[in-house]
Parts: C-alpha cells; sequence; structure tokens
C-alpha cells in the first residue's frame, strides 16, 4: 500500500480508480439485508463478482472488502494511523470500559495492549497449561461409559471456566456465582448489530450492559484491594501482569482499565475457543480415518511422560493440524474490519477516508488456488508452503494485530482433546449436513443443537 497515500492531491485521486461496487444495493439499506441473512456467503459473492477490491454499502458506511494474499497483507501490515480498528470497533468501547484499548489515546493503547500480550506469554503458560489440565479433568470425572450432550453448550461453559480461572485465578474462579456469568451474558448482549450503528441509544439491552460493566468492576476491584493487601502472595494468572504492568511514567492501570482488559481477554478468547472446540469434536465424529493417526501420538507422548504438559503439548503435530484444518474450514472471526483514516492509493485504486475496509477468513480459506477442493476436510493440506499461503491462512489474522492468543487457544484445543480422544469416540447424533456453520452472531460456532453421542474406548 502506498506509503505517500495521506499526501495524496486531487489531480492524483483524480487519476486513480474507484473500487468496483457489488450489484444488489437497496436505495437505503444497501446490501445490510444480504449481509444480515449469512455475511460469509455474501463477501464470497463480492470477491466473485468484482474481484481483489469489492464495495459494498451497509446503511451508508460504504465498505471495501480485500481478498486475495496481496491484498490480506496490505490489510494485515497497514499500522492503526492509517487503517485504525479503533474506529472500527468503537461498538466495543462501552463494554471494554472508558480509556480502555479502543477508547485509549495511541500510545496508552498500545501499553494495554503490550500488558495484554505479556499476560499471555510463556511465563505464564505453564501455569495455565496445568489450570486447563485440570479443568478438562473435573469436567469429563462424571461422563461414565457412554452419553449424549450438546458439546457447544459444555463447550461454552468449560472455556469460560478455564478463561475465568487463567484470567482470575482459583480463588475467584471456585467462587464464581451465577452472578458473574449473568454480566458477562449482559455485556455480551450489548453487542448486537445494533451497537455498531450506535452504542449509546436508549436501549434496554445497553442499560443492562452498563450496568453489568459497573458491577464487574466493583467485583473485580474487591479481589485487587485484598491482592495489593496480601503483596506476598503470587498467583500465576492475567490479573497478577495486568496489575503490576505499567506505563511508560511508570504508573499502574487503574481499576476501570484492568477490569477493561480482562473483559477485552474474555471477548477475545472466549467464544473463539468454545466455537473451535465444538467443530474440532464433530469434525472427529465425521471425519473418524484421522483419528488413528491422532491417537498414536498421542499413546507415545503418554508412554513417554504420563501425563500432560505445557511442553509435550507443544509437540503433537498431527492434533495441531487437525486443529488448523477445523480453523481453515470454521474460523471463528470471519470478518476483520479497519476505519480508512487517511485516502489510500491500493495499486491504482483510491479507497477513500471514511470507508471501512475489511477482509473475509472464510472467503480466504475457500480460495481454491491455494486450498483446492477447498470444502473438502484434509488435515494434510499445506497451509504456511509459500509466502502467498501465509496470508491466505489466516485464522489468527497477522502483522502488528495478530492474535496475542494464539499460543494460548491453541494450547488449550490439544490439551482438550489430548484428555477426550484417548478416552471416548464421539458420534454425530443428527444427519451430518445439520451441522453448519451458524453466522448469527459475531464468532462463527457450529449450529444449535450440537449434539454428540460419545462412548468410552
Ligand atoms: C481459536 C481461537 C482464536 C482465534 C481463531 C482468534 C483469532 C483472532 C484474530 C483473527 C485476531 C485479529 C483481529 C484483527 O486483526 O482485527 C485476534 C486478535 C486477538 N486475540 Fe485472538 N483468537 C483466538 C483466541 C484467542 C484467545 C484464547 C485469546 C486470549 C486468551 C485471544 C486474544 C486476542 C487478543 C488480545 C487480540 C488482539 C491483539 C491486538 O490487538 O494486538 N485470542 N484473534
Amino acid at each position: 500500500m502506498s506509503e505517500t497515500a495521506s499526501a495524496l492531491s486531487d489531480s492524483e485521486k483524480a487519476a486513480l480508480k474507484l473500487p468496483p461496487k457489488v450489484s444488489g444495493e437497496k436505495p437505503d439499506s444497501g446490501h445490510m439485508e444480504e449481509f444480515g441473512v449469512n455475511f460469509a456467503r455474501f463477501l464470497m459473492r463480492c470477491n466473485a463478482e468484482c474481484g481483489e477490491l469489492a464495495e459494498y454499502n451497509m446503511a451508508g458506511q460504504q465498505t471495501v472488502l480485500m481478498s486475495g494474499p496481496a491484498a490480506q497483507e496490505a490489510f494485515l501490515k497497514t499500522l492503526d494511523k492509517k487503517l485504525s480498528r479503533a474506529a472500527a470497533y468503537q461498538a466495543m468501547v462501552p463494554v471494554f470500559g472508558e480509556g480502555v484499548i479502543f477508547d485509549a489515546p495511541p500510545e496508552r493503547m498500545k501499553t494495554q495492549l503490550k500488558i495484554q500480550v505479556d499476560a499471555l506469554r510463556y511465563q505464564n503458560m505453564k501455569a495455565y497449561a496445568a489450570v486447563i489440565a485440570q479443568e478438562v479433568q473435573d469436567w469429563i470425572a462424571g461422563w461414565g461409559d457412554e452419553g449424549e450432550m450438546d458439546f457447544l453448550d459444555e463447550f461454552i461453559q468449560l472455556t469460560l471456566h478455564t478463561a475465568c480461572h487463567c484470567l482470575l485465578g482459583a480463588d475467584f474462579r471456585y467462587k464464581m456465582t451465577d452472578e458473574f456469568k449473568s454480566l458477562y451474558h449482559d455485556l455480551e448482549r450489548g453487542l448486537q448489530a445494533i451497537a455498531f450503528v450506535d452504542p449509546y441509544m436508549q436501549q434496554p439491552i445497553f442499560e443492562a450492559r452498563d450496568k453489568a460493566r459497573a458491577r464487574l468492576q466493583t467485583l473485580i476491584s474487591e479481589i485487587i484491594a485484598e491482592r495489593r493487601a496480601n503483596p506476598e502472595r503470587e498467583y500465576g494468572d492475567a490479573l497478577e501482569t495486568f496489575m503490576s504492568g505499567t506505563y511508560a511514567d511508570g504508573s499502574l492501570l487503574s481499576d476501570n482499565e484492568v477490569t477493561g482488559l480482562v473483559i477485552a481477554t474474555m471477548f477475545a478468547g472466549h467464544h473463539t475457543s468454545s466455537g473451535t472446540a465444538a467443530w474440532t469434536a464433530v469434525e472427529f465424529a465425521r471425519n473418524p480415518q484421522y483419528t488413528g493417526a491422532v491417537l498414536q501420538e498421542l499413546e507415545e507422548l503418554y508412554a513417554r511422560d504420563g501425563e500432560l504438559t505445557f511442553e509435550n503439548l507443544r509437540d503433537l503435530p498431527q492434533l495441531e493440524a487437525f486443529i488448523e484444518e477445523v480453523l481453515r474450514l470454521h474460523p471463528p472471526l470471519v470478518l476483520l474490519m479497519r476505519r480508512v483514516i487517511e485516502d489510500i492509493d491500493y495499486n491504482g485504486t483510491l479507497i477513500e477516508a471514511g470507508k471501512t475496509v475489511a477482509i473475509s477468513t472464510y472467503g480466504s480459506h475457500r480460495n481454491p488456488t491455494y486450498f483446492p477442493d477447498p470444502e473438502r476436510f484434509d488435515p494434510q493440506r499445506p497451509k504456511a508452503s509459500s509466502a502467498d499461503m501465509m496470508w491466505a491462512y489466516i485464522p489468527f489474522g497477522g502483522g502488528p494485530h495478530k492474535c496475542a492468543g494464539n499460543a494460548f487457544a491453541l494450547m488449550q484445543l490439544k490439551s482438550i482433546f489430548a484428555a477426550l480422544l484417548p478416552k471416548y469416540t464421539f458420534e454425530l447424533v443428527d444427519a451430518p449436513e445439520t451441522y453448519e456453520d451458524d453466522l448469527s452472531a459475531m464468532v462463527l460456532k457450529p449450529s444449535s443443537p450440537c449434539r454428540l453421542r460419545y462412548r468410552r474406548r
């Protein structure tokens, strides 16, 4: 992308093309309706019709979809001052809190993101791996020899428990009341599509969201105060990292900012992980031919080490390839967005300031140039064999804002299935074609009910 885009003169702009427009626009709503029916399919239509750049209209907000590895690389690598995430995700501000991440001045936002990344780094990961292994064991302890469950519901619960435990510590996790779950639920409901139009409208869901945010801060402030009064204790959780992080002038984060980072990390990691775990279970049930190779490497691991650890979980290539293929076909974050802050010259096409730009992981992962016969589930297909491929396979994004939790997410998914697969087989309960991608919310997940039958091996 041209580095001189900000300096485009009127005559330079006049010499550039505009992005081709997608057909089927309605007078006021533009493409909103078609987008709402199944936005992943709509975005694939945009790309098929217009190519690398395709402009559509979301009730007045012009959005340019950028497709293909080169355009996706440009999107992901361009810095915030030109393509702003903050401006595109203002609906998150009342959820994360004022002055937190998307509402913080750039330097403070950078520090907050760095502290968030620190909490997900190697030094905490060992403790997280032990926590997750324990939570999984507690979860399957009562399963018996066989049964039937909705695995999406189950994984939503399990990953809520692991997230609370790793973020806020054991005390909070085991005292976690229904109150916490309902507060979190109210925050989530505050992110319905209308929040992206105006998150401050007079609406009961937004009032409930604001009450929940305030109450959550009270709960987290209580833990912070307790910990500050007992500085000798160590916790090994994310809250400890958030509480000890400092800005350039040495000042600590406020309780509001710490609460915001807890919520932001929870939102980034919870449904992305539960949806992927549920899809992984479904794909194991649908593709039993790949289970043998995974089981063999797990048998070797248990024979060698006896138990799962952070270190040995890193060395499970068959299981990892299986999960990566799940993430190709069912990437939880389908649509990534930025707001254009400065006019951009993208290879002779003008993308004007004020428009939104977007990329679709779902469409990219179904590009037959890079993924032949794209709907076929094949864990062995290459995903990083060339530079182009690196920008075609992007479940965790890329560039400066690449997912900060990808190592955590993969470790958690491997930990879950390394515990489940040697003990149980999985079968579909309903007809195979009824297990579909549900795109009704911001994060892709399997459609409900997501019933599977398990039997002890
Ligand atoms: C399968 C699971 C996951 C997937 C597919 C996923 C995907 C992504 C993607 C695509 C982005 C980039 C968004 C953008 O560029 O606009 C992202 C960012 C992020 N993710 Fe994840 N994520 C997952 C799990 C997690 C987990 C478990 C955590 C934390 C525990 C996490 C924390 C974050 C954070 C903090 C960012 C923002 C990074 C930044 O702005 O610099 N993610 N994730």
